[in-house]
């Protein structure tokens, strides 16, 4: 039976799927199967004077990882916020994730002087 959490991220997974103007979803796909996905969301941004996407998740399953998927992801993410003419990409890395630094900056990405912080309001 699935949880209910399961039900609220997959309403919320059918807003972004479905509505642009929030966002997008990114499949990587192997034999029909979901190998890899990027999540990302927009926001209008004061700091950016414009739409910024947030790409909050990136994943590749472990046994298709070092392939090149992940890359791919971010690249087609780019290329997709430049065609919805988004002027920046933000995102976070976990402190457990630090590998991936190197693939980010590849792309060009570069580390902001600041933490984020946050108040769950629930
Ligand atoms: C990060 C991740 C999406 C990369 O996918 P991938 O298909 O392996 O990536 P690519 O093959 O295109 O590129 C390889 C790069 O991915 C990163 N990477 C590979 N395995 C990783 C792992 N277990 N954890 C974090 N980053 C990893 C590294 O930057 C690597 O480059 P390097 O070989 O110079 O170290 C994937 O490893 C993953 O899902 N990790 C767990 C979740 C995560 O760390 N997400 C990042 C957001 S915080």
């Amino acid at each position: 039976m699935r949880s209910l959490r399961s039900y609220y991220i997959l309403g919320v997974l059918e807003q972004v799927a479905t509505d642009i103007k929030r966002g997008f979803l990114l499949l990587a796909r192997e034999d029909n199967q979901a190998v890899g996905v990027a999540y990302i969301v927009t926001i209008l941004s004061a700091e950016h004077c414009g739409l910024v996407a947030w790409l909050e998740e990136l994943y590749v399953t472990p046994s298709h990882r070092c392939r090149g998927i992940g890359a791919a992801l971010v690249s087609a993410a780019l290329d997709r916020a430049r065609a919805a003419s988004i002027v920046a990409v933000d995102l976070e890395i976990d402190a457990e994730h630090s590998r991936v630094e190197s693939l980010y900056q590849r792309f060009g990405f570069s580390r902001l002087n600041r933490t984020r912080w946050v108040k769950v309001l629930n």
